[in-house]
């Protein structure tokens, strides 16, 4: 990117410069819980935010909706004959093949990529805009998780460059997390948290977790919990593959993964804790024993609009918390004897990407095959334990995007056939 701080540059709009005009927004996922959710947030502020491209895999009426609501310029349908259907209004061209969400993400009129995509598919488009200058705000945690190696260096290497640009330290995109903004509601109290805070003082981040549904069951239960009983979460309502992830612990495994790549602290200084009312989101110890917290209602509106706000807060249509009708908090340990997909993500996340991308890639093809009926609840850390074992070892170490991409899909084969 040209690292110039003027009018219109990203610096510019980023910076104190309220002349840039509207940020222009990509949204990869837009169909999606995440990408709804956004959907909304940008459609609220759109004085702020200029919404240029949008991308859904399958749902054909609720893209155009979402076009007639927003007016892109580009949008995608990952399914290219649903995509020969569309009924557009003129001036929104549609953009298909195999590289659709890479071209909508590096567009030269895009400022910021919301990532709304679940798994690894919109790794290659995040690398990309990142390299184009983009800032990138992801609810999707698989990118940091499997690649982690290659999104941190481009995030870092950016966030200097406006450091020496703009002679501004405190410049909001001379922060690596100006531009790898984390949407998932941990990750982003924990940035919240961290404001105006030194890398130095940080002694320990402390992820919260709702348990799940089955927090207080008996292993002996859980073998014979169905779909319809994981998918009622107590407290978030989210998609699908997410939702059994909570229930099995697996997506604060993956969490813990993601939180070490963004704030840059060995796995050993990352803590779960289950707080079965969600309404701490997460918290940061420091040093000298104060801990900070970021507290909230349980909306994902919240998070999705700070990291397209960030420095700034607007209002949210999120209602805040209500401390005395919240009442009693409560706080314990995680049971990993019972939840064991919590340790082996931690064991993944020590052994490197490899391992890592082994977790989440089994992971995608255990939970879809647990709501399919063809395996039991407790067979979903059996198989992220064998995956992870299978794969987790081996040459090169940091794997390269095609490179992990081809391992993706080596632990999905091993994964469906897996008995
Ligand atoms: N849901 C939450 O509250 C929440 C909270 C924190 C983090 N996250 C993370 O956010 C990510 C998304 O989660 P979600 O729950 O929103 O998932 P979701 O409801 O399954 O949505 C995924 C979206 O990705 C789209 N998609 C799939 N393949 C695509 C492709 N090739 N091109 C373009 N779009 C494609 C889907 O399109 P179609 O539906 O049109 O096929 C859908 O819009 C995950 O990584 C999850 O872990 C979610």
């Amino acid at each position: 990117m040209t690292a110039t701080a003027g009018q219109g540059s990203v610096e510019g709009r980023w910076g104190r410069d309220r002349t840039a005009g509207p940020v222009r927004v990509a949204l990869l996922g837009s169909g999606g819980s995440i990408g709804r959710q956004a959907v909304d947030v940008l459609a609220r502020n759109a004085e702020a935010f200029r919404v240029v491209a949008l991308a859904t895999g399958s749902q054909g009426r609720m893209l155009e909706e979402q076009a007639r609501l927003l007016r892109p310029a580009r949008v995608s349908l990952a399914d290219d004959r649903a995509a020969a259907r569309l009924d557009l209004a003129a001036g929104t061209e549609i953009v298909g093949g195999p590289d659709a969400l890479e071209r909508l993400a590096t567009g030269p009129d895009v400022d910021l990529v919301v990532v709304a995509t679940g798994g690894l598919v919109a790794l290659r488009s995040v690398l990309a805009a990142l390299e184009a200058g983009k800032v990138v705000a992801t609810a999707n945690k698989e990118t940091l998780v499997a690649g982690g190696h290659l999104v941190m260096p481009i995030v870092k290497r950016l966030a200097a460059g406006t450091a020496a640009a703009t002679g501004d330290d405190s410049h909001p995109l001379a922060s690596p997390l100006g531009w790898l903004r984390p949407i998932d509601s941990e990750h982003s109290a924990i940035w919240q948290c961290l404001v105006g805070e030194q890398q130095a003082a940080i002694e320990r981040l402390l992820l919260t977790a709702s348990g799940g549904p089955f927090l207080n069951a008996a292993v002996a239960d859980l073998a014979t919990v169905t779909p319809e009983q994981a998918l009622r979460h107590p407290t978030w309502t989210m998609g699908a593959k997410i939702t059994i992830d909570s229930a099995t612990l697996a997506n604060k495994g993956l969490e813990i993964i993601e939180a070490r790549w963004l704030y840059d602290v060995p796995l050993s200084a990352i803590s779960v804790v289950i707080h079965p009312q969600s309404v701490v989101h997460s918290a940061v110890q420091f040093v000298d024993g104060s801990m900070k917290a970021q507290l909230g209602t349980p909306d994902m509106r919240l998070p999705i609009q700070y990291a397209l706000t960030y420095p700034d807060r607007l209002p949210s249509p999120a209602a805040a918390v209500d401390l005395i009708a919240a009442g009693r908090l409560e706080f314990r340990a995680p049971d990993e004897e019972r939840f064991p997909a919590l340790r082996i993500a931690r064991e993944a996340g020590l052994a490197g990407p490899r391992a890592s991308t082994a977790f989440l890639s089994a992971d995608e093809v255990a939970v879809a095959r647990f709501l399919d009926g063809s395996l039991d609840f407790n067979g979903i850390p059996k198989l992220l334990g064998a995956a992870v074992d299978r794969f987790g070892a081996g040459e090169p170490a940091e794997p390269s995007l095609d490179q992990l991409i081809a391992l993706d899909l080596e632990v999905r084969h091993f994964v469906e056939a897996y008995r």
